[in-house]
């Protein structure tokens, strides 16, 4: 039996560095019949070439890619769209800037041990973002608070299952236990 429609609802998919954003947002989208937006491809070319290079991004490269992310979020609500992007989110600031495109939007936190985010980056090919960068990136996040409207879930199940679980938190389902607790993870 298929599913009832869900209410169009803004989701950004976050997390450092090869948690799987791109894998669980695009397989969440296509689930829910929504628009998917590769929150990577809004970066400058400056950005992606000093991350390529190992470079960690400053406060100040990210501004524009942020507003540029909640420009899309806040287009996607007015017009009453669902909309799934991927960004890595990491500090509480950021999500500000996201909220203040779309104060509705939801988060999912992915998140794992940095021993797997690492061997996951390891593996992958044909992506610019080197695996050097997984410290700065770990060491930067801030999980979301309990005052955000957040879904954390730990990376080890497939994409399709971390997919269903966010699908079925945006329908209303059971709370995940929460705050994230990072001593559990990490
Ligand atoms: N749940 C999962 N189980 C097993 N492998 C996974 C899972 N999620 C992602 N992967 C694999 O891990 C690697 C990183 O995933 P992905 O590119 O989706 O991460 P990302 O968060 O989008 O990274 P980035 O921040 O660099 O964009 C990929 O090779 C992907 O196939
Ligand atoms: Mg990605």
């Amino acid at each position: 039996m298929t599913a009832p429609p869900l209410p169009a609802a803004r989701v950004v998919v976050m997390g450092v560095a090869g948690c799987g954003k791109s894998s669980v947002g695009r397989v969440l989208a296509a689930r829910l019949g929504w628009r998917y937006i590769e929150g990577d491809e809004l970066h400058p070319r400056e950005n992606v070439q000093r991350m390529a290079a190992g470079t960690p991004l400053t406060d100040a490269d990210r501004q524009g890619w942020l507003g540029k992310i909640a420009a899309e979020l806040a287009a996607a609500a007015a017009a009453g769209r669902g909309l799934v992007v991927t960004c890595s989110a990491l500090k509480r600031r950021y999500r500000d800037v996201l909220r203040g495109g779309a104060p509705d939007v939801r988060f999912v936190f992915l998140h794992g041990p940095a021993e797997l985010l690492a061997s996951r980056l390891a593996a992958r090919r044909g992506h610019y973002m080197p695996a050097s960068l997984l410290p700065s990136q770990l060491a930067a996040l801030e999980p979301p608070a309990a005052d955000e409207d957040a879904l954390a879930l730990s990376i080890e199940p497939p994409p399709e299952e971390l997919a269903g679980a966010a699908e079925a938190w945006l329908r209303g389902g059971a709370p995940e236990p929460f705050p994230f607790s990072p001593g559990a993870s990490r």
